[in-house]
């Protein structure tokens, strides 16, 4: 027993040793590690200053879950302009607006997108992120000939005014989750107004391609059956068959169509031709870029509207006042669209509050001095602009809901505001998301009251998302 009692003791503190030596000897590791990414960046000159973090993963983690905290912090450690490790590149974080402005502005000294290739890939190589120069120009100018104010105001809003009347009828005593309706309604608005005509099946095996797509861009990158990022490859597969064969059809047919793709296929008529290669990535752009930007948008916009009484009642005047002057079912025009100022005030106010985009990214092409730092070629930049959404000299009380602060046209174009983006790159969907969303909020107030249902969590970051949905039960509003 004696025996056994020290032999016990012993191998204790054996175990003990052993730990602590292993303990040690890993964080010795961890050390060196921290220390080697430290190292490896810090013989440049003239970087600005922040942390590395950890080999490869950098301070992906810290970045991720705390995003705008983990960005004040480091912002007061190390100013508005620091450098990072993080989604896999060593990257330069800018929260300077004047900064911002200026790399916004200056696409052509260098400052060119720099979205992670990962994301390129699956978005196409004629994709309009993964273009500069006069290959960008072309591309945009394409985009804007199919989505600019013209077409907006003669072909798309009829179609898009048909689509949402029919999209939001029958829903009195439905109790429905308005993110997932949201979804649902920007990606079959944009569908229609590219390929019209298509039967409902199609889209109904296009949407779950489309996506495992979206998802594929903005997950890990590791292209192995099972993740995300393989599935996403898959998608784009699929979708890229489904219009191959589309535009097969349409070839063969003697039909002209009135649609996007309609416009595309006659591009040899027009100042911008694109080869069938980037008329796919073209269509997947559009169907890519106005997807969660105005869902989640319009998502938002109902949540805001149902908290804040006064606003929902003065938008509700706007609107009824609209539909005053017209016969019982008869269309919005462009006039009516026009005269929503309240309603383009609300989708401002929704997009700023919520931060519906953090910022944009962009990588540079050269060395390069920017504040009087050097940041190295082909380094990121993450062009952060959602604190300047709550700057209070900007925006007085700015975590206040308070869509009249829009009233005033010049906030629209002050030179911090990035909602849309800005310079060369600025939203070329801009009035086509703000119109969509407009039509919605039109038929949505002035044909349904509505309230939440349960408690309804709302995360701000990385995206706007209610990870549970944000479920509303609707009347009839007249009842
Ligand atoms: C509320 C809705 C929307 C918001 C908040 C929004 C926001 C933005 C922002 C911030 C950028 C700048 C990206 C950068 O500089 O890298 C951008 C670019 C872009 N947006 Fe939108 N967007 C919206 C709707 C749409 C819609 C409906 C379309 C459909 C055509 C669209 C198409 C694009 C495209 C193609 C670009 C890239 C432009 C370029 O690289 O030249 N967006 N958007």
């Amino acid at each position: 027993m004696p025996f056994a009692a020290f032999s016990g003791a012993s191998m204790a503190v054996l175990l003990v040793v052993i730990v602590a030596c292993l303990l040690a000897f890993w964080l010795c590791i961890c050390f060196a590690m921290l220390k080697w990414n430290e190292i490896r960046y810090s013989r440049r000159k003239g970087l600005p200053p922040g942390k590395m973090g950890w080999p490869v993963l950098g301070q992906t983690t810290e970045f991720l879950k705390h995003g705008p905290s983990f960005m004040k912090k480091q912002r007061a450690k190390y100013g508005s302009v620091f450098k990072t490790h993080i989604l896999g590149c060593p990257t330069v974080i800018s929260i300077d607006p004047e900064l911002n402005r200026y790399i916004l502005m200056n696409e052509g000294k260098g400052l060119v997108p720099g979205y992670p290739q990962s994301m390129l890939d699956i978005l196409g190589k004629c994709n309009i992120a993964a273009v500069h120069g006069a290959a960008h120009r072309r591309i945009r100018g394409s985009l804007l000939s199919l989505v600019g104010p013209l077409v907006i105001k003669d072909e798309l809003l009829p179609k898009i005014d048909k689509f949402t009347r029919s999209f939001l009828q029958n829903w009195h005593g439905k109790t429905i989750d308005i993110q997932e309706t949201t979804n649902e309604m920007a990606l079959r608005v944009s569908f229609d107004q590219i390929v019209e005509h298509e039967p409902t099946a199609l889209y109904e095996v296009f949407k779950p391609e489309f996506d495992k797509l979206l998802v594929g861009t903005i997950s890990l990158p590791i292209n192995i059956p099972g993740t995300n990022y393989h599935h996403g490859f898959q998608g784009r597969k699929r979708i890229v068959k489904m219009l191959k064969q589309i535009m097969a059809q349409r070839r063969a047919s003697a039909i002209p169509y009135d649609d996007m793709l309609g416009r595309l296929l006659r591009s040899k008529d027009s100042k911008y031709i694109l080869s069938d290669e980037e008329i796919i990535d073209q269509i997947i752009t559009i169907l890519y870029s106005g997807y969660e930007t105005v869902s989640t948008t319009s998502m938002m916009a109902v949540k805001y509207l149902h908290d804040h009484p006064k606003a929902l009642e003065e938008l509700r005047e706007e609107h009824f006042a609209i539909r005053e002057k017209k016969k019982p079912g008869e269309a919005i025009d462009w006039n009516d669209y026009k005269s929503m100022s309240f309603t383009r005030a609300v989708i401002f106010e929704t997009s700023r509050l919520a931060t519906v985009v953090n910022g944009v990214l962009r990588r540079t092409t050269d060395d390069m001095v920017l504040n009087g730092f050097t940041i190295p070629k082909g380094w990121r930049i993450y062009v952060y602009t959602r604190e300047i959404n709550y700057d209070p000299f900007l925006y007085p009380e700015p975590f206040a809901f308070n869509p009249w602060r829009w009233l005033d046209k010049n906030m629209e174009s002050h030179c911090y505001c990035f909602i849309f983006g800005g310079g060369s790159r600025l939203c070329p969907g801009k009035e086509l998301g703000i119109l969509q969303i407009s039509i919605f909020i039109h038929y949505f107030v002035t044909s349904y009251r509505w309230e939440e249902v349960g408690r309804n969590e709302i995360h701000q970051f990385p995206r706007v998302e209610a990870p549970k949905g944000l479920h509303v039960r609707i009347s009839n509003y007249h009842d």
